[in-house]
């Protein structure tokens, strides 16, 4: 009988046990100090570039640099994740594992609907993902042609990868930098075509079949910026909405960006399966985006209706990446950004801005219509996760800077706004909290700009970021910032004179992270 009792007392015991941690996890899940609501971030261990990033079978897929094992960067990895909505993430398990040839570094993924690599089985059709191999060991014995690009290939849409028997496909000749290939299929020539960073340029590969290829051209040694190593491209064409294409070439570079550190530049131009033809003179650059934390970004495969859509990395490479004042997980993606060109006074120019998907997460609309401020005007006392769209009438505007403000009880803000003396778009993180980690971290990011009458900002405030859409997305600023206490008071402001906003509507946002 006793026996008996003891039985009963613990097995309530264990019951009590358990239901406590499943309660406590998903209590907690994804909200640890820092960690993002609605932005991607992997659960645990360390991520950098977005990678493979691939539409099929209604899915988007997102891959991603990844070291499970710890917070810092190492043996890299494809961490991989899924969604239909491009807002809500499912994790899936890792997709690509180092092996003998090496770390597997940044590289796409595209469907190969006319099995053009003989990969297909049955009817399953191939997806084909091409990644860089980064050999250690010849790194480590100081070998120069370390980096190789090699295939994997799921026939099973995307949940399991097998590795190319007779990788690499395309060998080092002699590069030490020689890497992040971008895949895709040129419909004038019928190829398929890579894009991949060496050193200091681009050059360009064509093929039949993802497996033999051909170098066609470079790109690049003397245009734009070289401040650090050029990364991760991507190449793709836009239309204007009067109708004109052109060729755009996203060009990551690892050093020497506008605002410090890592960044991304951009040409238009044109491109004819060969050549690829800057538009602008060679000394032109163009910033993607001006603040310091949007690198490494990229565009998916096979979106439907067209649509052109980013993702970004959102930290600094050079500058603190692996530093930031996270434990368990380092690093979060922007809000996945649909690109467009934009015909202005001084020529084509790129355009983003989030996708439309994101207004799912938008709850409890407030507005506010015709006002005039001066000072500071509290647009909200709590709630972390917002959504504003600000639009200001410079015609009857005094102030000399006027914007938001996020602030806290510890006396911990972030900025961003509008200098009108200065004739620049900033945010400015000089105080917003921890910023020990890094002597590069508390900075003010301006963006020369010339607003005509009106100025329209949309910001997406999350838990430790801030990204900021200038006019529809002219402009793009992203900015980490990490309080040591969460900000909750949101506020607009003008400064040294009056501001007219014409309106100011704004939304909580939802968690995308609430199922443990
Ligand atoms: C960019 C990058 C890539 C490389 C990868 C390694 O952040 O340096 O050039 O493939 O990260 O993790």
């Amino acid at each position: 009988m006793r026996f008996v009792t003891m039985v009963f007392f613990v097995f309530v015991i264990l019951v009590a046990c358990r239901e406590k941690t499943v309660v406590v996890s998903a209590d907690t899940y994804y909200k640890e100090q820092h960690r993002p609501r609605f932005h991607f971030s992997p659960e645990k261990g360390w991520m950098n570039d977005p990678n493979g990033l691939v539409y099929y079978d209604s899915t988007y897929h997102l891959f991603y640099q990844h070291y499970p094992d710890s917070n810092v960067w190492g043996p890299m990895h494809w961490g991989h994740a899924t969604s239909r909505d491009l807002i809500h993430w499912k994790h899936q398990p890792i997709a690509l594992y180092p092996d003998s040839l090496g770390y597997i570094f940044s590289g796409s993924a595209v469907v190969d609907d006319h099995n053009t690599s003989g990969l297909q089985q049955k009817n399953a059709q191939p997806l084909v993902a091409v990644f860089t191999h980064h050999d250690m060991t010849k790194e480590k014995a100081g070998k120069i042609d370390r980096e190789s690009q090699s295939l994997a290939y799921s026939l099973d849409n995307g949940k399991t990868w097998t590795k190319y028997s007779k990788n690499p496909v395309l060998k080092n000749k002699g590069d030490q930098d020689f890497r992040d290939p971008k895949v895709f299929f040129h419909q004038l020539t019928k190829k398929w075509i890579m894009a991949l960073a060496v050193g200091n340029h681009l050059e360009i590969f064509s093929s039949h079949n993802l497996i033999d290829w051909k170098k066609e051209s470079d790109f690049g040694k003397n245009e734009g910026s070289h401040g650090g190593v050029w990364e991760c491209p991507d190449l793709f064409p836009l239309k204007t909405k009067e109708g004109t294409q052109k060729w755009v070439l996203i060009q990551n570079i690892g050093r020497g960006s506008i605002n410090g550190g890592s960044g991304t530049q951009y040409f238009i131009g044109s491109f004819d399966g060969h050549y690829f033809k800057n538009d602008n003179p060679p000394s032109l650059v163009l910033w993607l985006d001006y603040g310091a934390d949007n690198y490494a970004g990229v565009t998916w495969f096979g979106a439907p209706d067209n649509r052109r859509l980013f993702i970004g990395w959102m930290s600094n490479w050079d500058d603190y990446a692996q530093k930031i004042p996270t434990q368990k997980w380092r690093s979060a993606l922007t809000v996945p950004r649909e690109l467009g060109l934009r015909q202005s006074a001084k020529g084509i120019r790129l355009i983003q801005y989030p996708v439309k998907e994101l207004s799912m997460l938008r709850v409890n609309k407030k507005q506010i219509l015709n006002k005039t401020t001066e000072g500071f005007l509290v647009l909200s006392n709590e709630g972390k996760l917002k959504d504003l769209e600000l639009e200001f009438d410079l015609s009857n505007t005094s102030a000399q800077s006027f914007g938001l403000v996020l602030s806290n009880t510890q006396k911990e803000k972030v900025v961003a706004g509008y200098d009108l003396l200065k004739k620049e778009i900033f945010i400015d993180r000089t105080q917003s909290g921890k910023n020990s980690f890094s002597d590069k971290f508390a900075n003010r990011h301006a963006a020369p700009y010339l607003p005509e009458g009106k100025l329209k900002l949309r910001i997406l405030i999350d838990v430790s970021s801030i990204e900021l859409f200038v006019d529809d997305g002219a402009l793009a600023m992203t900015d980490l910032f990490f309080p040591t206490e969460d900000y909750s008071t949101i506020s607009l402001f003008s400064e040294h004179g009056k501001a007219t906003v014409v309106s100011a509507t704004w939304y909580d946002m939802l968690s995308i992270w609430n199922k443990p």
